[in-house]
């Protein structure tokens, strides 16, 4: 019989572009002031890339993770990016990471599912290890925002910015450790809250789509606040109570970072406090797919993530899609 196997991270990477966008600098293209964006969002500075695309940053951190984590890319066996900026529609952004990093044995796909991007794939990723049949699955979430958003919308353009991380996934037969349960949603009834609508089979490139700007980001930020806040909280006290987890179990929340007063609202329904909650929506802003594993890079690098440590990872994004899960961390 086949014994029950478990996906847990072996290793971690991460790559943001050197480019700091501070909120001065809205400051100056905006009518924006930097008290409005710290106090209303968390955000003091993020990263913007100026040439390349999705698949350098996603490369960039697979390599850093192959680095420190001595890996041969020629091992890997499947890649799954988690981006809403892929380089282009095809081929898929992982068929060309896979590329740029060698992983001659590896196949892959993207996954659409905006801010829960890396939540989704940390999961499917996780099943192709529990399927028994592939033994080293690399999990990026990489967008390049800066693509996206229209930076005369003071609404959306100070919110976001570019970044990729990576993780690696390996079985274990130790059942106490890696991804232990998810609870994973979708509601595609927020449609109109959180889109791109133009360059797709609906609204293909046309000079009137370009006109009516329909290949920048549009968010209704106060209507996603509210479900944000509401989804990301009940989904991850479900899965705490589910796993029978009260918040002295928990080391860490590590939530989407897309708004500070979400990710505080998140953990007081937890009832865990500020000093277990994984932040670093200052420096970089919402990096849509990258955030949780560019917390958990970090958070690990600094020493101050340890083997055993009961996480809970939350997010929210554009769908909607929403969903949490518990992971033990597998690292030394
Ligand atoms: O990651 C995917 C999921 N996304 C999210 O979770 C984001 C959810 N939403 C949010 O984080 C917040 O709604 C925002 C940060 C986007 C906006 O914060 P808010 O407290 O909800 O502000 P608001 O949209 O209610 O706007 C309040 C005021 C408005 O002015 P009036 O109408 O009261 O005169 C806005 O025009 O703030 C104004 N405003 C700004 N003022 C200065 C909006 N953006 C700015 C800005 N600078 N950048």
């Amino acid at each position: 019989m086949r014994r029950r196997l478990n996906a847990r991270i072996t290793g971690v990477g991460m790559y943001v572009p050197d480019e700091i966008l501070d909120n001065k600098f809205f400051e100056k293209i905006l009518e924006t002031n930097d008290e409005w964006i710290r106090t209303r969002t968390g955000i003091q500075e993020r990263r913007r890339l100026n040439s390349g695309a999705t698949s350098d940053l996603a490369t960039a951190a697979a390599k850093d993770l192959m680095e420190k984590h001595d890996v041969n890319p020629e091992d890997l066996d499947a890649i799954i990016v988690a981006t809403v900026t892929p380089d282009m529609f095809f081929p898929a952004t992982a068929c060309l990471v896979q590329d740029k990093i060698g992983a001659k044995k590896a196949w892959g796909y993207d996954l659409s599912a905006a801010c829960s991007g890396f939540l989704f794939g940390l999961q499917s990723g996780a099943a192709l290890i529990e399927s028994g049949n592939f033994k080293k699955v690399m999990v990026i979430g990489a967008d390049k925002m800066s693509a996206i958003v229209d930076y005369s919308d003071r609404n959306t353009a100070i919110l976001f910015g570019d970044g990729a991380s990576a993780v690696l996934l390996e079985p274990t037969e130790d059942e106490s450790l890696g991804l232990q349960d998810s609870i994973l949603r979708t509601d595609g009834s927020g449609k109109d809250f959180l889109f791109m609508k133009g360059g797709g089979s609906l609204n293909p490139p046309t000079h009137e789509t370009i006109d009516q700007n329909m290949h920048v980001l549009f968010q209704d930020g106060k209507a996603v606040f509210k479900v944000a806040v509401k989804g990301m909280a009940d989904v991850s006290y479900e899965l705490m109570q589910k796993n029978n987890l009260n918040a002295d179990d928990i080391a860490y929340l590590v939530p989407h970072q897309a708004n500070l007063r979400i990710i505080d609202a998140t953990a007081e329904r937890m009832g865990v406090t500020r000093d277990k909650v994984m932040i670093n929506i200052d420096k970089y802003g919402n990096t849509t797919a990258a955030t949780i594993p560019l917390c958990l890079t970090e958070y690990y690098r600094a020493g101050k993530l340890k083997k055993g440590d009961k996480l809970i990872l939350a997010a929210f994004g554009a769908g909607f899609t929403w969903g949490a899960s518990y992971l033990v961390w597998s690292l030394d």
